[in-house]
C-alpha cells in the first residue's frame, strides 16, 4: 500500500454518486460509457461488488436497440452542457445521449472473469445478452450503406472529441444556420485554452440537431447525418471486445457464429484505416474516402486488437519508437512532430490514461514488453509528479483540466501504481 493508492481509492470514492461514478465534480457531472468501464477496472482491486454495479448501471441505459448511450443523465445538471433537455434523446429507460462511445465494455469484463471467481462468472453471465446486443448495434446501425466498417457520427462518440483526426469530416460539414444559442459550460470549469474551439462545438451541436430532428433514428443518423468518419479507435477496441465477447460465449456455452463473423469483418476490415503515405492506421472520412494522417495513441491499438499484417505492425512500432524519442513522456493523442500539435489541448497531444493502458496491453500481448513498460511507467511518473489530473502534457508531465479523474484513479489502482497486481506484464 501506498499514499497514491490510498489516494486513488478515495477519489473513486468521492466520485461515487450511489453505485456510479462521475468521471470528476462539475465538468462532467453525469455517468460516461467507457469512463465507467475503466473505473470498474479501479474499484475491482478493493471492492468487486462495487466494481458489477457500475457496469450494470451502465447496461440499465441500454436502449432498446442495444446501443449503450455515452451518457446516462439520471438527473439533470445545470453546471453541464448540453443536458438531457439539448439532447431529448428518450429512446432509451434513462435519459441518455443519442449517441453511443468505444465499446471497450466486454474487455473489462472478460478482464474481471478472468481474474475472478464463481461469482464474477455469473455477473458477467447475467449481462451476456445485454452485450451480445450492443455489438450487434453496432455492426448495423453503425455500418453506413457500403463501407466496410463501422463509422461514427459525431466526434463525441470516438471518445476523442476534438483529435484532429475528426477535422476533414468537421470542415467538411456547415453549421446550422437555425442553432438556438447556447452557453457552454467547459470554458467554465476548465481553461478554455485546453479545450475544443467554437466553430467546433459549433459543429458538435449542429449534430446533435440533426439527430433531435430525427427523432435518434440512427439508421438515418449514419446514412445521412452531417458527419461520418471511421475511427481506428472505435474498430480496434471492438475488434478486441468482440474477440472477448466470443471467450465469454465459449464458456458460457452460447452460439459464437455471428460473433466469429463480426471477427472477420473486423480482422478484413483493418486494411479500410492503412494509410500508406502515412504508413500507419488512421482515421478516414466515409464520405470523400480522404484519410487524415496523423499517428494517434488510437493508431497504436492494432496491437490490442491482434490486427495489421507483419508489416504494418513493424511500421507502427516504428512510429511509436519515433515519437518515444520526440516525446518526454508516452502515448501522445497526436504526434508531436506533425502539424497542430498543441501539447496540452485535450486529444490534440496530451496523454490519456486509459488509452495508455489498452495500447500497452496490446505491446505487451505482442512481445514489445519494453514499450509497454515505457507507456506504463511513464504514466506513473506524471501521475507521481502531477497528481491524477485528466490527462497530461507529453513535453513536461503536467496535468490537463480536469482534476481528481476517476478514470486516472482507476488506471493507477489496476495498472500504474507500484503495487499494481497487473504490474509486470503492463
Ligand atoms: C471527454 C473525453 C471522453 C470522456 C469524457 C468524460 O469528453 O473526450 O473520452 O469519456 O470526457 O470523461
Amino acid at each position: 500500500m501506498n499514499d497514491l493508492d490510498e489516494q486513488a481509492r478515495a477519489i473513486l470514492r468521492k466520485n461515487d454518486r450511489g453505485g456510479y461514478t462521475v468521471p470528476t465534480a462539475r465538468l462532467y457531472p453525469y455517468q460516461w460509457n467507457w469512463d465507467s468501464a475503466f473505473v470498474a477496472l479501479g474499484f475491482a482491486t478493493f471492492d468487486r461488488q462495487r466494481a458489477w454495479q457500475e457496469l450494470d448501471m451502465l447496461l440499465e441505459g441500454q436502449w432498446p436497440n442495444g446501443m449503450v448511450p455515452h451518457i446516462l443523465f439520471r438527473r439533470d445538471d445545470p453546471d453541464y452542457f448540453p443536458g438531457p433537455s439539448v439532447w431529448q434523446a428518450n429512446r432509451g429507460p434513462i435519459p441518455s445521449g443519442g449517441i453511443s462511445q468505444p465499446p471497450v465494455l466486454s474487455s473489462i469484463v472478460q478482464a474481471l472473469v478472468d481474474t475472478g471467481g464463481e461469482a464474477d462468472a455469473r455477473r458477467a453471465e447475467a449481462m451476456f445478452d445485454k452485450l451480445c446486443l450492443w455489438h450487434r448495434w453496432w455492426h448495423t446501425e453503425r455500418k453506413p450503406k457500403g463501407c466496410p466498417v463501422v463509422a461514427t457520427v459525431h466526434p463525441w462518440e470516438t471518445g476523442r472529441d476534438n483529435c484532429p483526426d475528426w477535422n476533414i469530416g468537421m470542415d467538411a460539414m456547415a453549421v446550422h444556420a437555425d442553432l438556438e444559442p447556447y452557453t457552454r459550460m467547459d470554458t467554465q470549469h476548465a481553461n478554455p485554452a485546453q479545450r475544443p474551439s467554437k466553430d467546433q462545438y459549433d459543429k458538435f451541436v449542429t449534430i446533435i440537431k440533426f439527430g433531435r430532428d430525427c427523432g435518434w433514428d440512427q439508421s438515418i443518423l449514419t446514412n445521412e447525418g452531417p458527419f461520418l468518419m471511421a475511427d481506428p479507435g472505435i474498430h480496434f477496441i471492438l475488434l478486441r471486445a468482440d474477440r472477448d465477447l466470443q471467450k465469454l460465449a465459449a464458456r458460457f456455452g452460447r452460439g459464437t457464429s455471428e460473433i466469429e463473423s463480426w471477427i472477420d469483418a473486423g480482422t478484413t476490415g483493418s486494411d479500410y484505416f492503412w494509410n500508406a503515405q502515412a504508413n500507419a492506421f488512421c482515421a478516414r472520412d466515409v464520405h470523400s474516402g480522404k484519410f487524415s494522417d496523423g499517428f494517434t495513441n488510437a493508431s497504436a491499438l492494432c496491437f490490442y486488437a491482434d490486427a495489421g499484417s507483419e508489416d504494418q505492425r513493424a511500421a507502427t512500432v516504428a512510429h511509436i519508437e519515433r515519437i518515444g524519442a520526440a516525446a518526454k513522456y508516452m502515448l501522445p493523442s497526436w504526434d508531436p512532430e506533425a502539424p497542430m500539435f498543441e501539447a496540452q489541448r485535450y486529444w490534440c497531444g496530451p496523454i490519456w490514461t486509459q488509452m495508455n493502458y489498452i495500447a500497452a496491453k496490446g505491446l505487451a500481448e505482442a512481445g514489445h514488453a519494453d514499450l509497454a513498460s515505457r507507456l506504463r511507467s511513464d504514466l506513473r511518473a506524471m501521475i507521481e509528479q502531477s497528481g491524477f489530473y485528466e490527462c497530461f502534457d507529453p513535453m513536461t508531465g503536467a496535468g490537463c483540466i480536469g482534476t481528481d479523474f476517476s478514470w486516472t484513479a482507476a488506471m493507477w489502482l489496476t495498472w500504474a501504481s507500484p503495487t499494481a497486481l497487473s504490474a509486470g506484464e503492463a
